[in-house]
């Protein structure tokens, strides 16, 4: 749409201002509109009286502006008049005005172009037949009697003898003027016409004739001719003649010729011949406006002007002035004319001007208010794509906020998922594990049986209320959650759920400081099973995350409106971060410290919602936990009140919160070391059985603790768990895995975060074995013995290359330093600088294992554990033997003597020297010695 409209802006623009030019046209030249007449004007011939009468047809053509007018003269000749005429109408001329020169010759095509309908106006001289539309002629039979009867009257030469000079014997004036005059001079006795001749309108024929005439008659008393001209010219053969007294008529009265004559005594009289050229235009354009009438006469058909009074003596002076001062008028006037023609010519010029300044004007107005229209259009599109530039971007952070809100439930979701299979994985395993046991191992003694009995018992309720939860967890997230409300004396029972804690709380030595508003009257309305669920909740929280020894505080007490309970407790408390995500769907509070699937603060939360309550948090990392929980005082009417309403047993309470029996410590130096990391102490007591037989087992509640224990004892293998308070497994292993004195030790990753990632990065962590829960035992021992295996080994390997074997009868005498093949990097790093260090120290028979720990950045024992696990020698038989090998090849290289080089190798007594020496060669250097020197010869 708006390109459209953008595309028709330049020929919108166009039509403007041809409007405008348009409009300025027909305003300034209105006279223009109407149609423009072409009138052909044919003369016959060029003399005065066609000049006179041309000027007068151009003079009125100048009050007309739709005519234009073309005037050709023939100059006497037919045939140039008749391609005049043809002229006219081969250029589709309107009108055409025509004085035929001969009436014969002309009538044809004049005919022609009547008959094809172009008007015709004859005038003066007539053609034959009436095939024109107008035809105006002075009356010249009138002029021929007045002419015969001025010489009657006022001449009065009786009696008298007339020669008659006529013009062209083919022309009506000629005809009409000799009938005129012989009529009236009929009507005189003693007057005599003596000739009459056609001189043609020609001076020169007419001088002819008169000179012929007057010889043969020499008492003429007139001379009358058609023309003044041909009266001038016979007049001037007179006077040749001497012929004076001859009286001299003629026709036409044209200033400068007859007027003239008359004045200037050569003529007697002229009779004026009048001009009509204003009536010959005025008639033709009343034709072509299809009028029939012109100032009430008639215009078609035949048109007779009546003849003017004859000018002699007596008033031709007057008429001269009166032509002159005709003339000097005309000259104005034609001046004036040409003046305004100049002024309109400005005019129309200024008018263009104005109109030209007009258009371009309006066309700047345009052109301004369409830069206008198109800087504001672009002002508000660029607004709109602001805005909607705007709109994008908040569309787009909403949608990143979404995606995130989604991705953090979608992490969510599976941290829950991976959390609930954790969750039932680790009291699956302490199900299944037991059951199995029982069932392969029926000669279990007594006690054994009845700890597995209780494991699997105890994770079977663990299970139940687990799965509990998550149903009702489900119920929650569906809407389906609903309170079932009982009127309960709420002191009483909630001191009845609190005291189920009570031998949890005394086995962890853990102080509990009730304080709780003494009304055992007060009662409210509460949905038990949720409610007790909400403070077994919060007082499990409060002692899983308590020390032995420490405290929890329980608060409650209420208005008339309110009820608020309080558990505060002295654990390591919740970073201020996590605080506001504590009651999150499935959000772990801690990865290093999970706790469960995480729903077990949801859920208490959801409840407490649904009773209309709140719940909130207070905390400090290292400064314990302060939950409050709020609920609003509802009562049913008439509703039996309740003060016992148990379903957590103190049994159920103990069996998930106890420890199931604490961990034998017998230890046995014959069997290796096994550390188990593990938090939950199900697992610890259920790996301790498993290996009881074969190792001692070491248990850590946590990769800190764990990470302590394998430091100080150096365990032969570790089993350690991934999800743990404190400090992970991951962590753990990766440390332990740095450290020298422990990098050797074979790391078996137990748990129960299954997925392949997980596996991934606890192989990353450096771990030597993964194996998921729920496990079964024999592949655990089988695992742990494979991983034993493999170590011993690698510990074989590093034993064949540097000390010699202990039966001590090898030949095998090489004191190379290789690395190890199949060692780890570290490791192998680390035994070289232990060899180098006592090579390069080897003549200091001070040279102590401290001081290679101390050079290791360990302690004695670890450096001898570390030792001893790699090669199994101790460190002193490590030096030991490096000292023998070497003096051996000092003994066969050189010529030392012995105790030279028991001193060089760091014995500091010879006879110690030669013990090592046999004890390792089984022969004394001394032997060795003449050995050699007995081989020699
Ligand atoms: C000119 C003229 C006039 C005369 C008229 C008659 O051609 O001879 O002198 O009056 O023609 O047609």
């Amino acid at each position: 749409m708006e390109r459209n409209r953008h595309h028709t802006l330049p020929s919108a623009i166009m039509t403007f201002f041809l409007a405008v030019m348009m409009s300025g046209y027909f305003t300034g030249c209105t006279h223009k509109e109407e149609k423009v007449y072409r009138i052909g004007v044919s003369q016959c011939s060029a003399e005065s009286w066609r000049w006179k009468t041309n000027d007068e047809i151009m003079r009125e053509a100048m009050f007309h502006d739709n005519v234009e007018v073309e005037i050709r003269s023939a100059e006497d000749r037919t045939d140039k008049q008749i391609e005049d005429i043809r002229y006219f109408i081969d250029n589709d001329f309107d009108l055409i005005i025509a004085n035929p020169n001969q009436a014969v010759p002309l009538t044809s095509i004049i005919k022609e172009a009547y008959e094809k309908g172009i008007p015709v106006i004859t005038f003066d001289r007539r053609i034959i037949g009436d095939t024109y539309t107008t035809h105006i002629e002075v009356d010249n039979e009138e002029i021929g009697k007045s002419v015969a009867d001025y010489a009657m009257r006022v001449l009065k030469p009786h009696p008298m003898k007339i020669i008659e000079l006529q013009g062209d014997s083919s022309m009506s004036p000629t005809k009409k003027r000799h009938a005129g005059f012989v009529d009236e001079v009929a009507k005189y006795s003693n007057v005599q016409i003596l000739a009459s001749e056609y001189a043609n309108w020609n001076p020169d024929i007419a001088a002819k004739k008169t000179d012929s005439l007057l010889d043969i008659y020499r008492d003429v008393d007139l001379i009358y001719a058609h023309s003044d001209i041909m009266a001038i010219s016979a007049e001037k053969v007179a006077k040749e003649k001497g012929l004076s007294h001859i009286r001299f008529l003629g026709i036409d009265g044209n200033v400068d010729v007859g007027i003239k004559a008359v004045a200037d005594s050569i003529l007697d009289a002229t009779f004026l011949y009048p001009t009509y050229g204003y009536k010959l235009l005025k008639t033709a354009l009343a034709i072509l406006e299809g009028k029939d009438s012109l100032d009430g006469a008639r215009i078609m058909g035949d048109i007779t002007v009546p003849p003017l009074s004859p000018v002699d003596l007596s008033n031709a002076d007057i008429l001269l002035q009166q032509d002159a001062v005709v003339k000097e008028d005309t000259a104005k006037i034609e001046a004036l004319k040409a003046q305004l023609d100049d002024y309109w010519i400005e005019h129309s010029a200024q008018s263009t001007l104005m109109y030209a300044a007009f258009a371009i004007a309006g066309l700047m107005l345009i052109v301004a208010f369409l830069l206008g229209r198109t800087y504001w259009q672009h002002k508000r599109h660029q607004k709109m794509l602001a805005e909607q530039c705007r709109l994008i971007e908040q569309e787009r952070d909403k949608q990143r906020d979404l995606y995130q809100q989604l991705q953090e439930a979608t992490q969510s979701k599976l941290a829950f998922f991976t959390n609930v299979s954790h969750d039932l994985r680790t009291p699956l395993t302490l199900i299944a594990e037991p059951v199995t046991q029982l069932i392969e191992h029926e000669d279990l003694p007594k006690e054994r049986r009845a700890s597995w009995l209780r494991i699997a018992n105890k994770n079977i309720k663990i299970l139940r209320r687990l799965i509990d939860q998550i149903l009702d967890f489900r119920k929650y997230e569906n809407g389906m959650l609903t309170v079932h409300l009982t009127e309960v004396k709420f002191y009483q029972v909630l001191k009845d759920w609190i005291g189920s804690f009570d031998s949890v709380l005394r086995k962890r030595d853990i102080k509990l400081c009730l304080q709780l508003s003494e009304n055992n009257d007060f009662t409210m309305a509460i949905d038990t099973e949720k409610m007790e669920r909400v403070v077994f909740n919060l007082m499990s929280n409060a002692i899983k995350y308590t020390p032995d020894n420490g405290r929890i505080s329980v608060i409650c007490h209420n208005t008339d409106k309110e009820l608020t309970l309080t558990v505060i407790d002295t654990g390591e408390g919740i970073a201020r971060a996590e605080l506001k995500m504590i009651f999150e769907r499935f959000y772990q509070v801690d990865r290093e410290r999970p706790n469960g699937s995480g729903i077990g603060l949801a859920l208490v939360k959801s409840f407490v919602e649904l009773h209309g309550g709140a719940i909130e948090v207070k905390s400090e990392k290292g400064k314990g936990a302060e939950f409050t929980v709020r609920l609003p005082i509802i009562h049913l009417d008439n509703a039996l009140i309740k003060d016992k309403v148990n379903l957590i047993t103190a049994d159920t309470i103990n069996d998930e919160l106890e420890d199931v029996e604490a961990l034998p410590s017998v230890c046995n130096d014959d069997k290796p070391l096994m550390l188990v990391i593990d938090d939950n102490r199900d697992i610890q007591k259920l790996i301790s059985d498993l290996f009881m037989d074969e190792y001692n087992v070491l248990t850590a509640s946590n990769g800190m603790k764990g990470l302590r224990l394998a430091t100080k004892y150096t365990p032969a293998i570790i089993i350690c768990d991934v999800m743990m308070p404190e400090m992970d497994g991951l962590e753990c292993c990766r440390i332990l895995k740095s450290e020298i004195s422990t990098s050797h030790i074979p790391i078996l990753m137990l748990t129960a975060c299954a997925l392949d990632e997980q596996r991934l990065e606890g192989y990353e962590s450096g771990a030597d074995g993964y194996l998921a829960k729920p496990f079964k035992g024999n592949i655990l021992k089988a695992r742990c013995r494979n991983l034993i295996d493999n170590r011993k080994r690698i510990k074989d390997l590093y034993a064949g290359q540097d000390v010699l074997r202990k039966s001590g009868k090898s030949e095998n005498t090489v004191v190379s330093t290789p690395k190890p093949t199949g060692g780890k990097d570290v490791e192998s790093d680390f035994y070289s600088r232990f060899i180098e260090f006592i090579k390069a120290n080897m003549s200091n028979s001070d040279l102590s294992v401290e001081d290679i720990a101390d050079k290791m950045s360990l302690s004695k024992s670890q450096l001898g554990r570390k030792i001893k696990s790699l090669t199994n020698y101790t460190p002193v038989e490590i030096i030991r033997n490096l000292r023998v090998k070497e003096a051996r090849r000092l003994l066969t290289t050189t010529e030392k003597s012995i105790s030279e080089i028991a001193y060089e190798v760091g014995f500091s007594l010879p006879a110690y020297f030669s013990k090592c020496f046999k004890d390792a060669y089984g022969e004394t250097p001394s032997e060795l010695r003449s050995r050699l020197s007995r081989d020699k010869r």
